[in-house]
């Protein structure tokens, strides 16, 4: 159940709830509220912080004791740090401290989004938002399948101040937020064995039921007729048949047009080129961009977006079996260029590029695609930074702000064309593996580059944040649901970029050096 969230103007010291959080910045600097609780410990609050060695701190939280003088049963403080520094992430991890503080309390008040000018980095709607996320993802646990774990109690969050009317508006789509967030996190989280592509189809339906989002799903034959190949190819080694999912949501005087595209592969056993047992075992979290996709795209009416958004998920089981594509075979992708496949763990680049290629072919004015895509970003960035690539430095600058916004890092990496040869083939338009063994997350972009025509791209490699290895503040171990919250950023602050100059020349040229006539690397014409 989500967490409702109510305004109070009630002195902190009158409210009634199972706990009262407080937020105390390095000094330390005791925030609103605090005065309640030194009342009630009669003048002894700073002692006590002294004794207990509690200085404030991110991340430090203390209970207090209240000798039942406070309406609160139980009062905690909330470590945040230096409030010159406090930002929006600032307020999501101290959001998931009192979610952590509150795991048997039912109800929680906490005077945090009321710090105002003492924190003058933060603007309080922003703060409202943050905190409303934090507190949401930081009580989150993925319990479906835990038979002794107890679930936390906590049900609703009382924010008190006087706020102003922005404060309400701002905790529900800071709720709302988070709530696509977490079912991004339980859907990765899902065992593959209980997610097969039709599954995942058949629960994105259902999440976007009545929220203004249409959803096309593609089997069997729409496949083979929409000349899918790399969905087909990589599909074709499962019992469990791909899908291709396309979701539209057109508001009334739509502006703009965004296209959303992500990698879900519901489970990477690596096929033929088959993963160790090891490498397997998180690879149930190979279809984090397609969850990220889908779950931002169910928040997009109720945030008010204007642009016309456009979701493009290819869902396929990548397994080794006597029907699985072979290294050496070549598939066709949807805009006739011809795949070399030699190692068929590089899978997700070959169901992109059929995404992008339908992508590009609605001429949105700009597109975005997330994968977990390659080790080799994780060497590169670490587990937690997305490696940011693209063809548009306009275009790649407005997906930086908006990961920025939203908390989630991105870096950028480079796509050098002095690399593009390592993709070329003897016997196809191109390999999708380079012949080198370094820069495995560029020449993976430098592939998914050959398959966008005319139209500004960002490519996120979400393969390091997708998943987290152990709990960090509003972050637990498993799916993260990273992207989610860039991805909203980015649709409620939508500005055309610019077309990009000479991209089609690009391709022409490209294909005129594998002597292929352009003819061929056309997208072939509409059914
Ligand atoms: N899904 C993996 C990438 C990955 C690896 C994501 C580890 C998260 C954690 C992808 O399909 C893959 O296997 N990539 C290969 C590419 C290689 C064969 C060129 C890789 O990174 O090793
Ligand atoms: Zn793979
Ligand atoms: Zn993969």
């Amino acid at each position: 159940m989500p967490l409702s969230f109510r305004t109070v103007t009630t002195a902190a010291g009158q409210v009634t709830a199972d706990l009262l959080a407080v937020p105390v910045g390095t000094g330390p600097a005791l925030g609103p509220g605090a005065d309640a609780v030194d009342d009630a410990l009669e003048g002894g609050l700073r002692a006590f912080m002294e004794e207990a060695g509690f200085e404030g701190k991110a991340g430090q939280t203390l209970a207090v004791p209240t000798f039942g003088r406070l309406r609160a049963a139980a009062a905690v403080l909330v470590g945040i740090g230096e409030l010159d520094e406090l930002d929006a992430d600032g307020l999501r991890r101290a959001g998931a401290s009192v979610a952590r503080a509150a795991k048997k309390a039912k109800s929680v008040a906490t005077t945090i989004v009321e710090l105002g000018a003492d924190a003058p980095k933060l603007e309080p709607a922003d703060a409202a938002q943050a905190f409303a996320e934090g507190v949401s993802l930081g009580a989150y646990r993925f319990l479906k399948y835990k038979g002794d774990a107890e679930a936390g109690r906590l049900e609703r969050v009382i924010v008190v101040g006087k706020g102003g009317t922005r404060i309400a508006p701002a905790l529900e789509r800071g709720a709302a937020v988070a709530e696509a967030v977490v079912w991004a996190r339980d859907i990765v989280n899902e065992p593959a064995g209980a997610k097969s592509p039709a599954a995942f189809a058949d629960a994105a339906k259902r999440l976007l039921r009545g929220t203004g989002v249409t959803v096309k799903v593609l089997s069997g034959a729409d496949l083979k007729a929409q000349k899918l190949g790399g969905v087909l190819g990589v599909g074709q080694g499962s019992d469990n048949p791909p899908r291709f999912v396309r979701l539209t949501y057109n508001p009334d005087g739509a502006k703009g047009s965004l296209a959303l595209v992500g990698k879900g592969v519901v489970f990477d056993s690596g096929g033929l080129s088959l993963k160790t047992s090891s490498g397997m075992e998180t690879m149930k979290t190979d279809m984090s961009g397609a969850a990220a996709v889908i779950a931002a795209m169910s928040v997009l009416s109720g945030a008010g977006v204007k642009t016309k958004v456009v979701g493009y998920v290819p869902m396929v089981e990548n397994m080794p079996s006597g029907a699985a594509i072979r290294p050496g075979d070549v598939l066709r992708i949807r805009n006739g260029k011809t795949v070399e496949v030699l190692n068929t763990d590089a899978e997700g680049r070959l169901i992109l590029a059929d995404a992008l290629s339908l992508a590009s072919e609605d001429k949105p004015d700009a597109v975005v695609d997330l994968a977990t895509l390659t080790g080799a970003c994780m060497v590169a960035l670490g587990d937690k930074v997305a490696g940011l690539m693209g063809n548009d430095a306009v275009w790649t600058d407005q997906v930086r702000a908006a990961a920025d916004r939203a908390g989630e890092p991105v870096w950028p990496l480079p796509l050098p064309s002095e690399y593009r040869k390592q993709l070329e083939s003897e016997v196809a338009d191109l390999r999708n593996i380079g012949t080198g063994s370094y820069g495995g997350a560029l020449t993976a972009g430098l592939f998914l580059r050959e398959f966008v025509d005319g139209v500004p791209w960002a490519h996120l490699d979400i393969a390091g944040p997708a998943r987290a290895g152990s709990d960090d503040g509003y972050i637990a171990k498993g799916g993260t649901g990273f992207g989610v919250r860039t991805l909203v950023e980015l649709a409620t602050g939508f500005t055309k970029p610019p077309k990009p100059k000479g991209a089609a020349k690009a391709t022409k040229k490209a294909a005129k050096k594998s002597g292929k006539a352009t003819k061929k690397s056309k997208r072939p014409k509409k059914k």
